[in-house]
C-alpha cells in the first residue's frame, strides 16, 4: 500500500470515527448515559377538599396535559391539614412535593418540572423552591434521588411583564360581566414581602381602568384600603372575584359568605350591590395559558 493510500485512508478512518461520536453525543443529548428521558410535571397546590376548589387544580391539569401530551403529570399538595382531610374522608393519599419528588426519583424520571400553582413568590413559593434545590443538590451529590433536571416554575406574579399580562387576563374576563360596576379581586395576601405583588397589580390595573381594584384578606391593600379607593368613584355594582388558584374555604367565608364580617356583607352595609364570584384563577382559561407559559419557561432547553 502506498503512503499517499494509508493517509487517505487514516482521513477516512478518522472522519467516521468523528461522525460517529457526533451522532452518540446527538443522541446522549436527550439520553444521558445511556438512560432514556422520561418526563414529568408535578404540579404543585396548596390545595382544597371542596369539589369546587378540585375543579380549578383538574382544569390547571388538563391543561398541562393537553400542552404536553407525552409527559407524565403528577399533583401534590403543600397543605397537610388538606391532604389528612381527603385521606380521611375520601380515602386518596396526595403526596406532598418532597415525598411525590423523592416517588418520581424511585421510580426512575430523569426530567422533572415543579410546576407552582401560586400567585405570589410567597413563603409558600419559597418553601417549595427549598424542596427543588434539596433535590437538586441530591443530583449534584450523586444520590439516586437526584433527577438529571429539574426545575420550578415561577409564579403568576413574579417580577417583569406578569402584571401587565395579568392585568389584561383579568379586566378581559370581567369587562362585561361587572357591567360597568366595580371589580375587586381579593388575593390571599402575606406578610411576606411578595405581597407588594398585589399592590403593583393594582397599578396595572388602574392604567387600564379606574374600576378595577386589588385587596387581600391577610396583607394590602387591605380591606378598608380597598373601600377608601372604591368610595372615589361613583360605583354602585361590585363584582366580587378571588385572586387565588381555587375557590375554596377564603372564597366562600371570607369573601362571599354571609357572616358579618366578609367583604360581601361588609360592602352590602356600605350600600353596594355585591356580587360574589365563586371561581378560582385555575378555572379562567387565560389564567391557565399564563401558567402554562411559566411551565415552558421552566423546562427551558429541556422541553419535552
Ligand atoms: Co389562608
Amino acid at each position: 500500500m502506498s503512503v499517499l493510500r494509508i493517509k487517505v485512508l487514516t482521513c477516512i478512518l478518522i472522519l467516521a470515527a468523528v461522525f460517529v461520536v457526533m451522532t452518540d453525543m446527538a443522541a446522549s443529548a436527550s439520553d444521558e448515559g445511556g438512560i432514556p428521558a422520561k418526563r414529568g410535571v408535578l404540579l404543585v397546590a396548596f390545595g382544597s377538599s371542596l369539589p369546587e376548589g378540585q375543579a380549578a387544580i383538574n382544569a390547571v391539569e388538563d391543561a398541562v396535559r393537553s400542552a404536553y401530551p407525552d409527559v407524565e403529570v403528577r399533583v401534590s399538595f403543600t397543605s397537610r391539614i388538606i391532604m389528612r382531610k381527603i385521606a380521611r374522608e375520601q380515602n386518596k393519599i396526595i403526596d406532598e412535593p418532597a415525598v411525590a419528588l423523592a416517588k418520581m426519583a424511585y421510580e426512575g424520571f430523569t426530567d422533572v418540572v415543579v410546576m407552582s400553582t401560586h400567585v405570589i413568590p410567597g413563603a409558600e413559593y419559597q418553601d417549595l423552591e427549598a424542596v427543588v434545590d434539596g433535590f437538586k443538590l441530591m443530583h449534584e451529590h450523586g444520590t439516586k434521588a437526584g433527577f438529571r433536571y429539574i426545575a420550578l416554575s415561577k409564579p403568576l406574579l413574579s417580577g417583569g411583564p406578569d402584571f401587565e399580562r395579568m392585568a389584561q387576563v383579568m379586566t378581559s374576563t370581567y369587562n362585561r360581566e361587572s357591567g360597568n360596576g366595580a371589580v375587586i379581586f381579593v388575593g390571599h395576601g402575606t406578610h411576606h414581602f411578595a405581597d407588594s405583588a398585589y399592590s403593583t397589580l393594582q397599578v396595572a390595573l388602574w392604567q387600564r381602568s379606574p374600576n378595577f381594584f386589588v385587596g387581600t384578606i391577610e396583607g394590602l391593600p387591605a380591606y378598608d384600603d380597598v373601600l377608601a379607593q372604591l368610595k372615589k368613584t361613583k360605583n354602585k355594582n361590585v363584582v366580587l372575584a378571588p385572586a387565588m388558584l381555587v375557590a375554596g374555604d377564603h372564597a366562600t367565608n371570607d369573601i362571599g359568605g354571609s357572616e358579618d364580617d366578609s367583604w360581601k356583607s361588609m360592602l352590602t352595609a356600605e350600600g353596594y350591590n355585591v356580587t360574589p364570584k365563586f371561581v378560582g384563577l385555575g378555572q379562567n382559561e387565560a389564567v391557565r395559558n399564563l401558567l402554562i407559559d411559566k411551565l415552558r419557561e421552566a423546562w427551558g432547553d429541556n422541553a419535552p
